[in-house]
């Protein structure tokens, strides 16, 4: 299968904001210097998201990963795709208040090459973004479904099932964008209410289980790649089967060892 080389330019904040209703935006996650460097010249931007703590360290749900968990990832992958605009997600816990955000997303910028932060939240975190943008961080907005707020929450719900969550959820978009973020995450809402927001904001708006109505999607790659088993949203396609395919290889290499032909002469020194 030939590798198909895309027209792939370095990002920044400035083209981002201008793929608004001209390109669609591709972003993926990834956690470690291998697999960004295979999405290096394929996405726009690579989020190194507090995912990690499900598919990577196997927790229930994102809560308890660290901020130095999240700086950790953050330098394999900007050292594995120097070329990348790399997004960090702040954790859980680490923008509980303006000064908080500030003092931590500096520590951000300062002991890694990220590009920019994702910050959970609407109306409710204006104020915060708004803080970072103007002491010159650059914020990716993430609203809708939240998952940093699934145990406050009760679980994760689909958003934009009423007249009313619609109204806020626009609400949220409009302030997050008033308050500087270059784009927003929008995560698990129903497609016409994605389509609303979309069309309500100037800034990007990459979708996750929101539809094609987006000027992106994001996805996690271990969800993409069908590595993690444990559980498969509705939103989410495999372009692999990444777990099946791991599994048999491991399994042949078992075989291999067992019946001796593996290492096999021209395997030897
Ligand atoms: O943590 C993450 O990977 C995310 C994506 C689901 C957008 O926030």
């Amino acid at each position: 299968m030939s590798i198909i080389k895309n027209d792939f330019e370095k990002m920044n904040i400035t083209k981002i904001k201008n793929f608004k209703n001209k390109k669609n935006l591709t972003m993926i996650t990834a956690y470690d210097a291998l697999f960004a460097k295979l999405f290096e010249e394929v996405a726009d931007i690579i989020l190194v998201g507090d995912s990690l703590n499900m598919s990577f360290a196997g927790k229930p749900d994102t809560l308890s990963a660290t901020l130095d968990q999240m700086i950790y990832h953050t330098n394999a992958v900007c050292t594995g795709a120097p070329k990348s605009f790399v997004v960090l997600d702040m954790p859980f816990g680490t923008y509980i208040n303006k000064n908080e955000a500030l003092s931590n997303a500096i520590k951000v910028y300062a002991q890694t090459n990220a590009a920019a932060v994702k910050i959970e939240g609407g109306e409710d975190r204006a104020d915060i973004v708004k803080h970072l943008t103007s002491n010159s961080i650059a914020v990716m907005g993430h609203i809708g479904l939240m998952p940093q707020y699934v145990r406050s929450e009760g679980g994760y719900k689909v958003r934009g099932k009423t007249k009313e969550d619609e109204e806020q959820l626009i609400a949220d978009a409009l302030a997050i964008e008033k308050a500087g973020a270059f784009a927003i995450v929008l995560e698990g809402v129903m497609s016409d209410v994605a389509k609303k927001i979309t069309d309500a904001v100037n800034i990007p708006i990459i979708g996750i289980g929101a539809g094609n109505v987006t000027d992106g999607q994001v996805l996690v790659w271990s969800d993409m790649l069908g590595f993690f088993e444990n559980f498969k949203p509705k939103f989410v396609r495999h372009y692999l089967n990444g777990a099946q395919l791991v599994k048999e290889a491991v399994n042949q290499y078992r075989s291999d060892v067992q019946d001796k032909s593996f290492p096999a002469k021209e395997e030897e020194y």
